[in-house]
C-alpha cells in the first residue's frame, strides 16, 4: 500500500534500530482516510476466504479491524487486556508475552462472540515477535472456530514474528514490511528487492 508507506516514511519517528514511532496516523491520533483503506486493502486480500469475524487485540488493533469489518461486512471483537466488571468466567483467555514491554498480559474474548462456526481474520497494528498474533491464535483454537489468516498493517521484517506463524501454516498478509530501520533510516522490504 504506497499511501501507507508514504505515511510512515513522512510521519514515523525512528526511536532505535528497532522502534518506530507512528503515533499521528495508529498507536494515538489516527488518520481515518487512511484508515479506511486499510480496511480495504485486508478486505481485498481476504474476500474470497469467507470471513465471519475479525479479531484483533486492544488498543491500537481496533481502528484497522473495524474498518477491515466494515468493508468485509462483518464484526470486529477485541480482545480485552484487562478483566472488566462486566467480563466474568465466560471467557476464552490466552498469554501475552510483550517483549517491548517486558510484560505478560493475559488477553480475553467473550465465548458469546465467537465460536466454531465462525471462520476468523485476525488483525493487528505490528507484528515484532509474534506473541499477540499468537495469542489470538490461541483464542480461536480454543474456540473451534477456522482460521484465514493474519493481517498485519506494520511488519517489522527483520524480527522473527512471520516465521513463528508460517510454521504454524498460517497465511500472513502484511500492507507494509519494514526490513531495516537502522540509520535513524526507514526502508521497505521491497526497496531491497528492487534494488
Ligand atoms: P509481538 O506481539 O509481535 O511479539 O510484539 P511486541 O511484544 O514486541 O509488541 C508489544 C507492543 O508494542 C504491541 O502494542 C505492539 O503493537 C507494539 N510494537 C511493537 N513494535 C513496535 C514498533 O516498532 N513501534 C510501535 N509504535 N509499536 C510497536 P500494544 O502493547 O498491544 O499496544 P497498543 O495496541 O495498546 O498500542
Amino acid at each position: 500500500m504506497h499511501l501507507l508507506e508514504e505515511k510512515i516514511k513522512k510521519e514515523g519517528r525512528v526511536l532505535s534500530d528497532t522502534v518506530i514511532k507512528v503515533d499521528s496516523f495508529l498507536n494515538h491520533q489516527i488518520d481515518p482516510q487512511l484508515m479506511k483503506e486499510i480496511g480495504e486493502g485486508f478486505a481485498e486480500r481476504f474476500q474470497q476466504a469467507g470471513i465471519t469475524k475479525i479479531l484483533t487485540l486492544e488498543s491500537s488493533g481496533i481502528a484497522p479491524a473495524q474498518m477491515t469489518g466494515l468493508s468485509l461486512g462483518v464484526p470486529a471483537i477485541f480482545a480485552r487486556k484487562r478483566k472488566s466488571l462486566t467480563l466474568n468466567d465466560h471467557l476464552y483467555s490466552a498469554e501475552v508475552y510483550s517483549f517491548t514491554k517486558q510484560q505478560t498480559h493475559e488477553i480475553s474474548v467473550s465465548k458469546d462472540y465467537l465460536t466454531a462456526e465462525d471462520t476468523v481474520l485476525i488483525l493487528d497494528d505490528f507484528l515484532a515477535n509474534g506473541q499477540a498474533a499468537l495469542g489470538l491464535v490461541d483464542i480461536v483454537e480454543q474456540a473451534g472456530a477456522a482460521l484465514a489468516g493474519v493481517g498485519i498493517v506494520i511488519e517489522k521484517g527483520f524480527q522473527d514474528g512471520r516465521k513463528r506463524l508460517l510454521d504454524k501454516g498460517i497465511r500472513v498478509e502484511s500492507l507494509a514490511i519494514l526490513s531495516s530501520l537502522e540509520n535513524g533510516e526507514v526502508r521497505f522490504a521491497e526497496e531491497e528487492a528492487s534494488v
